[in-house]
């Protein structure tokens, strides 16, 4: 591999890595993570399917507006109406690239598309030549090109790189290669294909024998330069290669890769984490790089090695992808100064009125723990930054009281206001969570099914902050929400507060109907249920 050869990432987490169950997100939310995409510096975000649906066409379109540095991506089929569809949606990105693919294995050809190898081959040649009409960027696949006959691929690859590809993107899309044969594959296109040099040649690896990243890498050693992959390897099925392990990968053993990139991988973590916050999905304990354990050393013996020389058991630092150290930083006698000084170290850099607002929750939290570390911080940023901040436009918590025990049943009177309105309630449930959640209910006037809630310590100790994230639904969506607090039944109101405030900003109807405007009694409410399991029901489409 040539020396300081210069590989670009592609990142595919909003296309591929969305279409996975569990990673929907929506607009706003792939927004917010494409932007920091482009701050951890990759090189192309693919933002969707602009044919898929409007609600894909315009999340294309936000991120195409929202980008400055960063190409944007949609894919499309080989089609006129895919291709006119990403250009549409991409119309308004400062770097635009229109992605599109057509099968080139037999098994596509005949079972999929029943078309010969020579149409697939024309269709792409012409679908390329349009899409470069309307983009001066054009990706081409050959989706299933490690199972597509050698020669043939080779022709194909040729034709479209005739037909103005700019760079042709040769993936395994079931997941089946070893790395020799996917070195193999990407060498023969690289040496056999006559105007290879006229394109950039990527990989695209899908993980169903746990291999993704292997035969990534091994793709960049046999020439490609733009590696595709996702946050945390999040995709089809067994998923894509993961982003951060290749990166690292690529710093970590320099002495054999030796490429460049542009990747800041102290932006690793925060990505990670922003991910599992904005979609609930958590982050497994042993993922590599970003899991919680991927730097702990709990055995005697590592542990000695580590204080003798780090390097006995650590091949990277925690620092260099930014997992946070556990250092105590703030205090109750901390000042506002010193506050948003750390924040801003941290990466966040808040506006006056919302400085304002995370600096009174601070205080409040110091009052009740003693030392605040910077796990906390982004505990509260992020639980701050998922609600809606406005008090004029979401209810937020007065004040609740409840009386639990294991011989009783649990009731909890629950205080919330919303601009100058204040409403009270009380409810029982089965345990304080439930009970408070059905006073919630009771004071909105709106019904809602918990579809899931998940409850985790932020730190270690006993004084930790518990973070709440729960999912919740009503006929028009799902919502999102997450909350954090020394207490866990104020973490789960908080938490359930943001998604109620999500669901009725989505129903204006429901919204003008709450406390304050109708009597209790014109809209009987039922209690909130736990989701069934396994409940055969329509899936709405995901809203934070
Ligand atoms: O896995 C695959 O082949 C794909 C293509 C559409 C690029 O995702
Ligand atoms: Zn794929």
């Amino acid at each position: 591999m040539k020396a300081g050869a210069r590989i670009q990432f592609f990142d595919t987490t909003l296309r591929d890595g969305e279409q996975a169950p569990g990673y929907s997100m929506n607009l706003e939310e792939k927004v917010r993570l494409a932007l920091q995409l482009e701050s951890l510096g990759v090189d192309v975000v693919e933002a969707g399917f602009a044919i898929a649906s409007p609600g894909d066409a315009e999340s294309v379109a936000a991120v195409a507006r929202a980008l400055k540095q960063t190409t944007v991506a949609s894919l499309s089929r080989a089609l006129e109406k895919d291709i006119d569809a990403s250009a549409a949606a991409l119309r308004e990105a400062v770097h635009p690239r229109i992605h599109t693919f057509i099968a080139t294995s037999d098994l596509h050809l005949q079972y999929k598309l029943k078309m010969s190898r020579e149409q697939a081959l024309d269709q792409a040649r012409r679908m390329v030549a349009y899409a470069r009409n309307r983009c001066a960027e054009v990706e081409f696949s050959a989706e299933d090109a490690f199972r597509s006959d050698r020669d043939y691929l080779c022709r194909i690859v040729e034709a479209a790189i005739d037909a103005g590809a700019t760079v042709i993107n040769l993936p395994d899309t079931v997941g089946y290669a070893t790395p020799d044969e996917f070195f193999a594959m990407v060498e023969a296109v690289h040496t056999r294909v006559p105007n290879v040099d006229r394109a950039t040649l990527a990989v695209h690896c899908h993980n169903d024998l746990g291999l993704g990243v292997a035969n990534s890498l091994a793709g960049i050693r046999a020439g490609a330069r733009q590696v595709e992959c996702t946050i945390g390897g999040i995709g089809e099925r067994a998923g894509n290669a993961a982003l951060e392990e290749i990166v690292m990968t690529l710093r970590t053993r320099a002495d054999f890769f030796d490429c460049t990139y542009t990747i800041k991988t102290e932006e690793l973590f925060r990505t990670a984490r922003l991910l599992a916050s904005i979609t609930g999905v958590k982050i497994a304990p042993n993922k590599p790089i970003v899991g919680q354990n991927a730097f702990a050393h709990e055995s005697g013996i590592h542990q000695h090695g580590m204080m003798a020389n780090a390097r006995t058991y650590e091949i990277m630092t925690p620092e260099s992808v930014g997992v946070m150290k556990t250092s105590l930083v703030l205090g109750k006698h901390s000042g506002q100064h010193a506050f948003i000084r750390r924040l801003e170290e941290l990466g966040y850099k808040p506006g006056a009125e919302q400085a304002q607002q995370l600096f009174e929750a601070f205080k409040l939290l110091a009052d009740r723990k003693k030392t605040i570390e910077d796990r906390d911080l982004v505990a509260l940023v992020e639980s701050a930054s998922a609600s809606v901040a406005d008090p004029k436009r979401g209810w937020v918590l007065d004040s609740f009281v409840v009386n639990s025990g294991n011989r009783m049943t649990s009731t909890a009177c629950v205080t919330l206001r919303k601009g100058k309105r204040k409403a009270q309630e009380v409810a029982t449930g089965s345990g304080p969570v439930n009970a408070s959640l059905r006073a919630i209910e009771k004071i909105i006037h709106h019904p809602f099914v918990l579809e899931e809630y998940q409850l985790q310590a932020v730190t270690e100790r006993r004084d930790a902050l518990g973070e709440v994230l729960v999912k919740i639904s009503d006929e028009t969506g799902f919502y999102r929400g997450r909350g954090v607090s020394t207490d866990v039944i104020e973490a789960s109101i908080l938490s359930c507060l943001s998604a109620v405030n999500h669901m009725l900003d989505a129903n204006p109807i429901a919204n003008a109907l709450g406390a304050g405007t109708a009597p209790a009694r014109q809209r009987p409410t039922r209690p909130v249920r736990a989701a069934a399991a396994k409940k055969p029901r329509k899936a709405p489409a995901t809203r934070q």
